[in-house]
């Protein structure tokens, strides 16, 4: 019997049996093991979520990885080790409706002041705050890919202005496309509102430094679900309640975040751990069965990784 190699980080032990329910719904002809039992150094394929890389690397039969979650970059650490491995991922429509829900609900409270109106009713307090008129802004998203352009799409919908920033050009008609630096720089200094839905990689880590907060309009929301490996903390925290009006974070730099990190006390900052678009195996489980029923038929599955990209 084929060898499935599982390994999910942060969740509860039992998770190994729920994947295994699940993806025997859609295909039977595997065994799921657990990367610490002692058949593991049989299995070819590896279904992984921030698993110890070192680990999964020293059994020599894996040729190929499927991420548990949109992200690769929990992978996609040292490439030397990736020559021999096809690295693949969930994309998920569920995730990106569940990101284009969590960056909605965090702009329109931003705008309409949510908490302003929660403090006044602790105060009974009965009258109208200061609003951002949303006629009169943009919001500017870098990455518009699987889920930045829901995001982007959802966005519009709602009425909103879309600024998008990519590698390569766009020709979607609900949001004006911006690439490469100069299109980056665009969003930097034009966007009234920042939305970080990037892909982790060796071009995009810490791209949100005191250089590009700097040239940012007075006043904006920075909000970040991408990853906390984006943004520079420190010159972030040097930036709010100054440019940086409220910034809305979903990832860290290290997760959890360390209980002493400066950000808990920042009443510019509002923290989510990182739940803004989880992976949810009742709607992800079809497509990762498939995976494994196409690599065991010796075909290649969709959404594969370029290794060399690093998304
Ligand atoms: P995609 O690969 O579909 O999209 C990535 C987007 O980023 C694309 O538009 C791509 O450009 C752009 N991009 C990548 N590198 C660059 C670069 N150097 N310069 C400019 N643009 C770049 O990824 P997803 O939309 O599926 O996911 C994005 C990220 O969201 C994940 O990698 C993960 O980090 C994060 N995520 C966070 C979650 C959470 O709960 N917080 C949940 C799920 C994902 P192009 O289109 O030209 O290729
Ligand atoms: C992901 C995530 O990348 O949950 O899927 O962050």
């Amino acid at each position: 019997m084929n060898k499935v190699l599982f390994y999910q980080k942060g969740t509860p032990k039992n998770q190994i049996q729920l994947w295994d329910l699940k993806l025997r719904q859609w295909y039977k002809d595997f065994k799921l093991v657990h990367l610490n039992d002692s058949d593991a150094c049989e299995a070819s394929i590896a279904l992984l979520w921030k698993a110890p890389m070192e680990k999964i690397f020293a059994y020599k039969n894996i040729k190929s990885i499927i991420s548990l979650g949109q992200g690769v970059d929990h992978i996609i650490k040292d490439t030397n080790f990736l020559q021999n491995i096809s690295v693949f991922r969930i994309v998920d429509p569920y995730m990106a409706k569940s990101m284009s829900h969590w960056v909605i609900l965090s702009i329109l409270n931003y705008i309409r002041d949510y908490d302003g109106y929660r403090m006044q009713q602790d105060k009974k307090i009965y009258k109208s705050r200061n609003f951002i008129d949303f006629n009169k802004i943009k919001i500017g998203i870098y990455g518009i890919g699987e889920i930045g352009k829901v995001v982007a799409k959802d966005l519009f919908d709602l009425g909103f202005k879309i600024l998008g920033w990519s590698r390569t050009k766009k020709k979607e008609n609900y949001f004006k496309s911006f690439y490469k630096k100069d299109g980056f720089d665009y969003l930097v200094k034009n966007s009234d509102i920042h939305v970080c839905l990037l892909p982790l990689t060796k071009e995009t880590k810490g791209i949100f430094n005191k250089e590009v907060f700097s040239k940012m309009k007075d006043r904006v929301c920075f909000i970040n679900a991408g990853r906390g490996q984006h943004v520079i903390e420190n010159d972030l925290i040097s930036f709010c309640g100054k440019k940086i009006d409220l910034a809305i974070l979903d990832v860290f730099n290290n997760e959890p975040l360390p209980k002493k990190h400066p950000f808990w006390e920042n009443p510019n900052i509002i923290l989510w751990p990182h739940v803004s678009a989880e992976t949810n195996i009742d709607t992800a489980a079809e497509q990762v069965a498939k995976s494994i029923y196409l690599i065991h038929s010796g075909k290649v599955p969709k959404n594969r990784i370029d290794i060399n990209l690093g998304y």
